[in-house]
């Protein structure tokens, strides 16, 4: 099965019957991300098949700040430390990501980080962004996302960055497109 990852549009991707076993993250694509897109609140993106307009996934970026506080994992002291003190400094939050309860294991997760993660790279040519953050829902993502190197905020267990600069790990095999 080929997939292909593109920017929501209303017209042409159908989101009806959408379901990842989060009853949040669903009402959100249903009832709420088009709104959040028309308001330049978030920005969606949606994984289909190739031959096919069903949502099997979605994630959404947003501008963000981080601050060097919320960075104190040890594992990121290497990059931090080199960082000017500002009060605020500049992240991509990736609010919501999930992938369509039958369709979960067959990486369609790994596609959709991966893609956010190569367009936040991408986009930080032209608006500097240090870090991505993500907000997870519950431990299961968490432990998701740690799989790719995310470390937790100090002091929000269920928030996690990845400084942009750790992110040439994308040329690695673990990160296959
Ligand atoms: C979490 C989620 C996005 C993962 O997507 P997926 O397509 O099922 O995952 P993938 O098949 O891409 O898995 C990639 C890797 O992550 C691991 N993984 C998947 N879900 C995981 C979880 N909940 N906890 C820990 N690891 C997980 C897989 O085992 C796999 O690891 P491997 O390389 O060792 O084989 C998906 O299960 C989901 O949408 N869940 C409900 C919503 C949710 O929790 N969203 C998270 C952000 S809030």
């Amino acid at each position: 099965m080929s997939f292909s990852i593109q920017a929501f549009d209303r017209t042409r991707h159908q989101r009806a019957g959408f379901a990842c076993g989060q009853p949040a993250l669903d009402a959100y694509l249903h009832k709420q991300a088009t709104q959040d897109v028309t308001r330049h609140v978030a920005a969606l993106f949606v994984i289909t098949q190739n031959d096919d307009s069903h949502v099997l996934g979605y994630y959404t970026l947003s501008a963000f700040t981080i601050t060097v506080h919320d960075m104190a994992h040890p594992l990121a002291q290497p990059i931090i430390r080199k960082i000017p003190r500002y009060p605020l400094l500049p992240a991509t939050l990736i609010g919501r990501l999930a992938v369509d309860s039958r369709m979960q294991g067959q990486r369609l997760g790994e596609k959709l980080l991966v893609d956010a993660l190569q367009r936040v790279i991408h986009i930080s040519t032209q608006i500097a962004t240090l870090a991505v953050v993500v907000d997870a829902i519950d431990e299961r993502a968490v432990a998701f996302y740690e799989k790719y190197g995310f470390m937790p905020i100090s002091d929000h267990p269920k928030r996690l960055f990845l400084p942009v600069a750790s992110l040439v790990r994308l040329n690695s095999p673990t990160f296959p497109r």
